[in-house]
């Protein structure tokens, strides 16, 4: 979706509700792929499209060039199997942002979601390889092919959380943290 083009990020009216722009996502596309062949991007993606909207582009008319990715919510509570499986039958990458389960930070956040780095299965598994939950959890991510994006602003867990290439889960234990998904989103996107 887009807001009201200018130089306001998330521009709102006079009663506080968002002003939205209409847009056909399919013309945003073709504005994108102009980008490409004009040099300025590398790949092109797309965030937060569900299956409906990845086929919307997918089945365009003229289509030049595909989603290579779909930047979503992925972690231990939020697997995303259907969107994970749609995607990798299609050759599209899923990011997954929040994959430590997000800061928290109750401006944007579900909060009434249990901390995900405080799971007791993925504590138990790290203890087993020595790792972190954090750790395991990104490990989950990326043997299932999801790319993580976490975040942090310390040093030493940038590093830790780096560290993620020197172990594997078993079969088991990707269907143990698999069972975690509670398909709740942390990241609602109230706007
Ligand atoms: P900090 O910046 O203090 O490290 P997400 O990537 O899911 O958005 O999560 C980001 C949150 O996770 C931040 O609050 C960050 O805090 C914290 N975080 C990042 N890496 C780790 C880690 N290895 N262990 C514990 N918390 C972490």
């Amino acid at each position: 979706f887009a807001f009201q083009p200018g130089d306001t990020l998330y521009p709102k009216d006079e009663n506080g509700k968002f002003i939205y722009h209409k847009t056909d996502l399919c013309a945003t596309w073709e504005a994108m792929e102009a980008c490409k062949d004009a040099g300025l991007a590398k790949s092109i993606g797309v965030s937060n499209f569900n299956r409906r909207q990845l086929e919307m582009i997918l089945n365009k008319p003229g289509l030049k060039y595909k989603p290579v990715s779909n930047q979503v919510e992925c972690h231990p509570y939020f697997t995303q199997p259907k969107l994970l499986e749609y995607c990798r039958q299609h050759d599209i990458v899923i990011v997954g942002y929040s994959p430590l389960g997000t800061s928290r930070d109750e401006s944007w956040v579900n909060v009434s979601s249990p901390p995900l780095l405080k799971d007791p299965v993925l504590n138990a598994i790290g203890k087993k390889y020595n790792k972190t939950a954090a750790q395991v959890a990104l490990r989950f991510g990326i043997q299932r092919g999801v790319v993580v994006i976490p975040k942090s602003f310390n040093p030493q867990r940038i590093r830790e959380n780096f560290q993620i290439f020197d172990f594997s889960l078993t079969e088991k234990e990707m269907k143990e943290i698999e069972a975690l998904n509670k398909n709740v989103r942390y990241v609602e996107l109230l706007m």
